[in-house]
């Protein structure tokens, strides 16, 4: 035990498009303790005016058994946000959290997710539009810019005006993607000038870069993680107890992921895409072993089901050394 302070913790898991849908999120409750609720990967707004089953199919209730979720949708249409704030309204859900953040070119080029950052009037324009007629609470998941990271602060002003139930801000502009370091200072920055609740995002990835942030940051208590939870399944229970040291980690791991793999098989037709779908989450989990840059380095060649369950097996099994300071 190394950290015994008492603040409340409030985690969690961040939306990874791909990976932390319903199927990983029912599975990672049924595993692993830790994280309070779940941002769901985007759902886009739609033109169309019935919302269809099949779109909101990761959110829907019925197959969610786990964690709390959260509908994350993007888009800067208000009237196909308002209808979907008010379909997920209708299925039980209090918050939506709109996507104020997404890199991917395709998407910010059409003024949406972080595209809308330089753009502080059509920001509030939509907010103005939507927050009077959505029956839920809006949270929003943001950068600090999309070129500049000084956009950020052309926002707060405006982001104070609405009573959004919690901003989260991940301290990267849009055109950095994923990589490069977090701003820090920049986070640090905004807190003094948010009158709104506020969560922070961007990796976190171990008990120490966790307890840092927490004593740099004494007054952020609402902490996203993604990709840390996805490589570590253990580090949400580990950040709350600061017990490292996790009983029989290996087993517990192969367990999971081999609920994992049986529930795509199920889900995926085609074994091409079940092992491409597993290769994925390889990316990250081969993080957590001592000897997982081996193991992934084969991952990437496989091609057949086959030698994915020969080598993920053999490895699971008989070979793998769980980092330490991991659990
Ligand atoms: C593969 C991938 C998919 C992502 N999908 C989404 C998404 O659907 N919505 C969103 O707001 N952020 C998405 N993100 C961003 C993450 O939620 C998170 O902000 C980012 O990974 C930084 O947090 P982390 O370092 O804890 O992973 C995605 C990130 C990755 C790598």
């Amino acid at each position: 035990m190394k950290d015994k302070s008492v603040t409340p913790l409030f985690l969690s898991l961040a939306p990874l498009r791909g990976f932390t849908n319903a199927l990983y999120r029912n599975l990672y409750s049924a595993h692993f303790q830790g994280i309070d609720a779940a941002i769901s990967p985007f759902i886009n707004t739609l033109s169309v005016k019935l919302v269809n089953r099949s779109h909101i199919k990761d959110i829907l209730p019925e197959n969610n058994h786990g964690m709390p979720v959260i509908p994350q949708i993007i888009g800067n249409d208000p009237a196909g946000f308002i209808q979907l704030a008010t379909k997920f309204h209708d299925l039980g859900f209090d918050t939506v959290n709109w996507n104020l953040g997404c890199p991917a070119p395709m998407v910010a080029n059409k003024r949406r997710g972080s595209g809308l950052l330089p753009h502080p009037e059509l920001i509030k324009a939509f907010l103005d539009e939507i927050i009077p007629r959505i029956p839920t609470r809006l949270s929003i998941k943001t950068r600090i810019g999309r070129e500049k990271k000084e956009e950020i602060f052309n926002l707060l002003p405006i982001f104070n005006q609405y009573p959004l139930a919690e901003l989260i801000i991940h301290p990267r502009t849009g055109v950095q993607m994923y990589t490069g370091k977090v701003d820090l200072v920049t986070f640090e920055e905004c807190l003094p000038l948010l009158k709104i609740p506020v969560a922070y995002n961007g990796d976190i990835l171990d008990y120490d870069s966790f307890i840092k942030l927490k004593e740099r940051f004494k007054t952020v208590s609402r902490w996203l993680i993604g990709r840390g939870v996805l490589s570590n399944p253990f580090l949400p229970g580990i950040l709350r107890s600061g017990e490292e040291n996790i009983p029989r980690p290996v087993e517990r791991f192969k367990k999971f992921h081999d609920d994992l793999f049986e529930a795509y098989r199920t889900e995926l037709s085609g074994q091409s895409h079940l092992v491409d779908k597993m290769k994925g989450y390889w990316q990250y989990f081969f993080r957590s072993f001592e000897n997982g840059e081996a193991l992934f380095k084969k991952i990437k060649k496989v091609n057949t089901l086959k030698k994915y369950e020969e080598i993920v097996g053999k490895f699971l099994a008989e070979d793998a050394k769980w980092r330490s300071g991991l659990g």
